[in-house]
């Protein structure tokens, strides 16, 4: 995935560069570097295994000077992370070099060829072959580096997003993207690139979003100019962005993961403000009100994503079959893709997304519009690669998301999906009058009964100091709260590397029981509801091999405090908002439990927060 950023202008490069890099640390962080252009002569590159961080202390009295940069923070994908293999990557002659986003799929018959005809290799990576091609095709056609970067780019298969310095056209920042994204920030006589606008937004909120194909040429003097690969003149359509800086700092919070656990009110709040009204009685999705007949009428709904938002894909099954009566699919995009699915031009395809950069989902989105799907996203960051090639669909407007370990995001988008559920049942009379207008009511109320929930934060704390040893976990739920146990495990996991599964409770008895005993901490959401009785019973078969259970209950109950060693209360709600309800204990637990096991919660190990590879 990777975090690239570049500079040109009459301001110092560097620090710029760092500050971009820190900001996009959440796109890859195993590790960093910087390619500084002096003068048109010396070109400094510093590149280290880690944090960007640890680049700052390697560059620690180095030269720094240069008006002229280019970034990057890596998440390997091909050689480790170590510091040869990190980027910025060389050309032969060390006159150009070059950072990268993405995979080039043919690089090894590229770089077998290239080895014939004597070139040499520093890295692991299929970065470094792009750059010898690029050298290459320059000195062997005899031409400048936009056309050898563009003779270079029609022979690659796979994704990049790429900005390239060179001192043979000094006062240039070159760049092309495909599959990976790109966004150029137009300043006064400056010019940014970075791979999402969060570097950008404190000097300039006008930008422009490359598109697949694109190679930007920014030069001191003529500006931008953008062609695509083909060799067509592009115009640039420049965007104004609305994100604040404010947004993106962490505002006294110890971490992202728990100021974004906190901010869910108002996220929550965001997602449906102007949306609904319970006092009028209405719900209006804007983004999706032109495809309103095509999902109420379509044959079947098709919900592609990956990890947390393929969770939410799931609660959204419940309802919108539950409410809605139509039959819903929920796919991993990965696997949709590769599997030849049938898809017809009645089905309505739904991704969901928080970076709107997913790979897999991306890739699942392109192939049901190509065959004729009407493709709709449920979509966190605005501008985002999904947003733009969907056909309609609805922000989720919980602000940015730093923490890798979804949280708002997740909250938010089943939110929409309980909108979207409402939406449609409405349309199709399969919801009666007073229950729509009660789930409205229920609807306007969550924040504040979330902002009730989030009280009991530290009493969850003292719940966590328990468990925080434990080396394995298991979560249970029923009903449209078993993919609340799926996504309760897989926080536990990612951040705090203890071992967890999510099962639907009255499928414990099929296998995994047999893991129970006097260490096991089994998670129940035990809510009122349907299932209530039921999972009480599952309790009963936990309690009787001596797990250890926590369980998340309705406001007042009594029946489970018996049984297990801890109850965490949630307000009564309807049924339907109860997933939301019963996410939030767990992230606090697995948010308390990280750091009580000196985990890096932000920034886990391996992982990154946009999976912009397959
Ligand atoms: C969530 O905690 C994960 N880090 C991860 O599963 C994430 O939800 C997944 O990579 C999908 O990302 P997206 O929502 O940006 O498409
Ligand atoms: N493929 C490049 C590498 O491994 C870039 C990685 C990425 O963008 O994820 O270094």
């Amino acid at each position: 995935m990777c975090g690239i950023v570049g500079y040109i202008g009459n301001k110092k490069a560097y620090p710029v560069l760092i500050k971009g890099l820190s900001r996009l640390e959440y796109r890859g962080y195993d590790s960093a570097g910087v390619a500084l252009l002096e003068n048109g002569t010396d070109l400094n590159v510093y590149k280290r295994q880690g944090k960007v961080q640890d680049l700052v202390a390697f560059v620690e009295g180095k030269s720094t000077a240069g008006t002229l940069g280019i970034g990057h923070t890596r998440w390997a994908t091909h050689g480790l992370p170590n510091d040869i293999n990190a980027h910025p990557h060389a050309s032969g002659d060390g006159r150009m070099v070059l950072v990268h986003n993405g995979i080039i799929e043919n690089y090894d018959v590229l770089k077998k060829e290239l080895i014939k005809r004597g070139h040499t290799f520093k890295s692991e990576t299929d970065t470094e072959v792009l750059v010898h091609l690029i050298e290459e095709i320059k000195s062997k056609y005899k031409v400048d580096l936009v056309e050898a970067l563009r003779m270079a780019l029609n022979e690659v298969h796979g994704a990049y997003a790429i900005v390239i310095v060179s001192k043979d056209e000094p006062n240039k920042l070159i760049a092309a993207k495909k599959s990976s994204p790109l966004v150029v920030g137009l300043g006064d006589d400056e010019y940014y690139l970075a791979s999402d606008a969060t570097p950008i937004i404190e000097y300039t909120k006008n930008v422009v979003y490359l598109e697949d194909e694109q190679i930007a040429i920014i030069d001191r003097k003529d500006g931008l100019r953008i062609i695509s690969i083909h060799n067509k003149e592009v115009s640039p359509e420049i965007t104004e962005l609305s994100m604040q800086l404010e947004e993106l700092e962490r505002g006294g919070y110890d971490h992202f993961m728990l100021k974004e656990i906190h901010e869910q009110p108002r996220a929550i709040h965001d997602s449906f403000r102007g949306r609904l009204n319970a006092k009028e009685g209405w719900i209006t999705l804007g983004g999706l009100k032109q495809y309103e007949d095509q999902i109420a009428n379509a044959n079947r709904i098709i919900i592609i994503a990956c990890g947390t938002s393929w969770h939410a894909g799931l609660v959204g099954e419940y309802y919108i079959e539950d409410l809605a009566r139509i039959p819903v699919e929920v796919e991993y995009a990965s696997e949709f893709r590769y599997r030849n699915p049938i898809i017809r031009k009645d089905d309505v395809v739904i991704a969901i997304s928080q970076s709107g950069e997913t790979a897999d989902t991306l890739a699942a989105l392109k192939m049901s519009k190509d065959m004729g799907a009407t493709i709709l996203g449920i979509v966190n960051v605005v501008g985002s690669s999904i947003s733009r090639i969907t056909h309609g669909g609805s922000y989720t407007h919980a602000g940015p998301e730093i923490g890798v370990a979804s949280t708002k995001a997740f909250t938010t988008q089943v939110t929409l999906l309980a909108m979207l559920a409402m939406m449609i049942a409405k349309k199709r009379n399969t919801i009666s009058p007073r229950r729509f207008q009660a789930l409205l009511d229920e609807m306007e109320a969550l924040p504040k009964k979330i902002e009730k929930l989030l009280l009991s934060a530290d009493r969850i704390k003292e719940i966590a100091t328990e468990y925080k040893d434990a080396h394995n976990a298991l979560y249970l739920g029923r009903g449209s709260s078993f993919p609340i146990a799926l996504e309760g495990a897989l926080k536990l996991k990612e951040i705090s590397y203890i071992h967890a599964e999510g099962y639907p409770a009255a499928e414990m008895k099929h296998g995994p029981i047999a893991l129970i005993d006097e260490n096991m901490p089994v998670f129940v959401i035990a809510t009122k509801g349907p299932n209530y009785e039921k999972v009480v019973s599952n309790i009963q078969e936990v309690k009787a091999r001596k797990g250890r259970i926590i369980a998340i209950v309705t406001e007042g109950d009594t029946a489970v405090k018996d049984v297990a060693e801890y109850v965490i209360e949630i307000p009564e709600a309807d049924e339907i908002l109860v997933p939301i309800l019963a996410t939030i204990p767990f992230q606090l637990i697995s948010y308390y439990i990280a750091v009580m096991r000196g985990c890096n919660v932000d920034q886990p190990r391996n992982l990154a927060k946009s999976v912009t590879v397959e």
